[in-house]
């Protein structure tokens, strides 16, 4: 089996079914509030976070319906992160997923609350639909992880440091903690929460797990900036050179394209090495960490 052409369509196909039995109706009020928040979310994706919480879980002997709360949870605050990092008072996008920024398709302010309400569903599904086998420890293990990935000294507090920067110039150090901030506590989170969920994680997996993630997520923001250049609008589904035209600080504007992808690279193989002595199913793991860094969307 490989991880793109069957698993991760696979991902796809389920996640998508979990986050529309997840979301409001666009029928119930206030509607337009819930068809934004349905439009952000039931849009495409890669659905890569999901994809990670389902590989790390089955590979500790979890069924995927075991896994569709965390798995949800992790999408819909990505969801929510991308609404408000295309709004004009951040990156200023028009395009996301080949479609209007949700901003663009309803108004600024709807999608300030598509956002906020995404977010809070979110732990609202790890709070109630956890799978019961859970318990009630893993389930609060796993509120906190999601809540720390996505506040201040994570995603939340990764956004702030990207604008705060906005043409300075980082050393790779500060350019490090950002990306792993904004974008790395996101990924650890998914593999945490796939981890905390399945019946067979023995604890001493936890540790090389997270650097797993670590790695995989800073491979994964490295590749985004160095698509930002290479790639075309048609095939992102969001504004080619968005970076260079708002001067962000970004591994291909700082370090150039050739040390990007060393870097990148580089962080491919210690994810690679975090997993040996994890057992020998550890295959899908592999191959998530091969697709980031050579993805071409
Ligand atoms: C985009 O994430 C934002 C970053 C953290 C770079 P993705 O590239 O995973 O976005 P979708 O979900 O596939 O649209
Ligand atoms: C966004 O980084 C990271 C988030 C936390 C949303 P980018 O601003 O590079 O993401 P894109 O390129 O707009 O998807
Ligand atoms: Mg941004
Ligand atoms: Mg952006
Ligand atoms: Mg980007």
């Amino acid at each position: 089996m490989s991880f793109l052409h069957d698993y991760l369509p696979s991902c796809q196909a389920r996640v998508e079914r979990v986050l529309d039995r997840y979301l409001p109706s666009a029928q119930s009020e206030p509607r337009r509030l819930h068809e934004a928040m349905r439009y952000a979310t039931l849009s495409g994706g890669k659905r890569l976070r999901a994809a990670l919480v389902y590989a790390t879980g089955e590979t500790f002997g979890a069924r995927p319906e075991q896994l569709d709360a965390p798995a949800g949870a992790l999408e819909l605050i990505h969801a929510y992160s991308l609404i408000h990092d295309d709004l004009p008072a951040m990156d200023n996008d028009d395009l996301r997923r080949g479609k209007p920024a949700c901003h663009r398709e309803f108004d600024e302010a709807t999608a300030l609350l598509a956002g906020d309400a995404l977010q809070t569903r979110a732990f609202e599904i790890l709070a109630n639909d956890a799978d019961p086998a859970v318990s009630a420890q893993q389930r609060r293990e796993m509120i906190a992880r999601l809540a720390d990935a996505a506040g201040s000294l994570g995603m939340a507090g990764g956004q702030a440091i990207d604008l705060e920067a906005v043409g300075r110039t980082l050393n790779l150090a500060e350019l490090e903690d950002m990306h792993a901030r904004k974008t790395g506590g996101l990924f650890r989170a998914a593999v945490a929460l796939g981890a905390l969920a399945a019946p067979q994680t023995p604890v001493g997996a936890l540790a090389p797990l997270d650097r797993y993630a670590a790695c995989v997520g800073l491979a994964f923001q490295i590749t985004d900036d160095i698509l930002d250049v290479e790639a075309s609008t048609a095939t992102l589904g969001k504004p080619q050179g968005s970076d260079q035209r708002r001067k962000k600080p970004t591994y291909s504007a700082i370090l150039g394209l050739e040390r990007a992808r060393a870097l990148a690279h580089a962080q491919y193989q210690t994810a690679l090495a975090s997993l040996v002595g994890l057992g020998d199913n550890v295959q899908l793991l592999i191959e998530i960490a091969a697709y980031i860094q050579d993805r071409t969307r």
